[in-house]
């Protein structure tokens, strides 16, 4: 009897224990549709946004590819996609103990200035014999800068943009060496805006138009690279002379860019600042001094500039002061073209030649 009794409660028991272990299970398995039910609501939630988000980015691509093939910068689709900063080519480095100075008559070391700047200041030597041009950095230029600098003219391959020997970024002031570009015999540099002011010098109506022609192709080929000059001025043109006559040379990277960085080169100006910028910087595109990015069409502004000065001294056809109205539009959309003002351009040439 007393053995019945201890053998129920045993089973009691193990019943009781058995019935802990199930509602154990059964919380868990609640527990665990739950989460489960979250997740899938979160995985919904996430794949929703992806799709938003690819479908947003394949609209913008498409309209950037449209947008590429009617645009008047050609029919190349990588002026839209993202693009790699400027590469960090071989540029040579150049010891200072491989260039000479100029002698006097003496036959004594002298020094020829040949320009300064805000970034520093350009002199002539020899380098193995050839004449460059030495531009020596103040300290407002770090290596990162000066390298940018090299690289571009490294990239382009040009008559009328200068050939790079190297560069010095061991010691300061560190420098860059380029070919020296002059006219005939004389020690110094021209720059377009000294030549359109020089007594001495005369620009003809087809050696002027010659001029731009060979500048905007200059312009061309450093769009076509995907550059962008961001300082055209009259000062930083060179005229060097060659059997033909005259020819310039577009000098001064120091600003350059590739197209893909020049969102990050806004400028933000107070209402004074504008002011000051719009007369101490005439060639500046005005939408620059309103904040946006520079591009290939603030670069025709400038250029436009240029082709007022040229313009306000020499007699054209009347093709060239349509590229140049062209150019100087306020709204950068209604530009032109590099490929429209060399056409302009093209077209004067022959007439001023007949
Ligand atoms: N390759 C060259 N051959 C002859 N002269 C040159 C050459 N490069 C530069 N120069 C001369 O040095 C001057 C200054 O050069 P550059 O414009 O590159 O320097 P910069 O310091 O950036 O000047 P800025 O700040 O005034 O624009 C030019 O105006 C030109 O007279
Ligand atoms: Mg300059």
């Amino acid at each position: 009897m007393r053995n019945d009794r201890k053998k129920r409660k045993r089973l009691q028991q193990t019943k009781c224990k058995e019935d802990e272990a199930l509602n154990a299970v059964s919380v868990r398995i609640q527990k665990e549709a739950i989460q489960k039910d979250r997740f899938l609501a979160l995985a919904r939630k996430y794949y929703l946004k992806w799709r938003q988000v690819n479908e947003a980015h394949k609209t913008l691509q498409s309209k950037a590819n449209n947008l590429s093939m009617s645009s008047r910068f050609g029919t190349n689709p990588r002026l839209f996609l993202p693009q790699s900063t400027i590469s960090d080519k071989n540029i040579p480095e150049i010891s200072r103990c491989h260039l000479m100075a100029p002698k006097d008559k003496d036959g004594k070391d002298t020094t020829v200035h040949l320009g300064h700047g805000v970034f520093g200041k350009c002199e002539k030597m020899f380098y193995k014999g050839i004449p460059v041009a030495i531009k020596l950095y103040n300290n407002l230029s770090s290596i990162q800068d000066i390298r940018r600098e090299a690289d571009v003219m490294a990239r382009c391959s040009h008559p009328s943009i200068p050939h790079i020997f190297g560069v010095n970024l061991t010691q300061k002031p560190y420098f860059l060496v380029s070919y020296f570009y002059g006219i005939n015999n004389c020690t110094k540099s021209c720059t377009l805006y000294h030549a359109l002011r020089s007594p001495t010098i005369t620009l003809t109506k087809y050696c002027a138009g010659k001029i731009m022609l060979e500048l905007c192709q200059a312009l061309q080929h450093l769009h076509l690279k995907q550059l962008l000059h961001r300082d055209i001025k009259s000062d930083n043109i060179l005229l060097t002379t060659l059997h033909t006559g005259f020819h310039p040379m577009l000098i001064d990277f120091g600003k350059s860019i590739e197209v893909s960085e020049a969102i990050s080169k806004k400028k933000c100006l107070s209402a004074h600042e504008q002011d000051d910028y719009r007369k101490k910087y005439r060639h500046i595109a005005p939408e620059i001094i309103l904040g946006q990015p520079p591009s290939f069409a603030s670069d025709l502004f400038s250029f436009g500039v240029v082709m007022s000065d040229v313009s306000g001294n020499i007699p054209f056809e009347l093709c060239f002061f349509e590229g140049q109205r062209k150019c100087l539009e306020e709204d950068p959309k209604l530009r032109c073209s590099v490929s429209y003002l060399l056409n302009q351009l093209e077209t004067n040439a022959s007439l001023c030649n007949k």
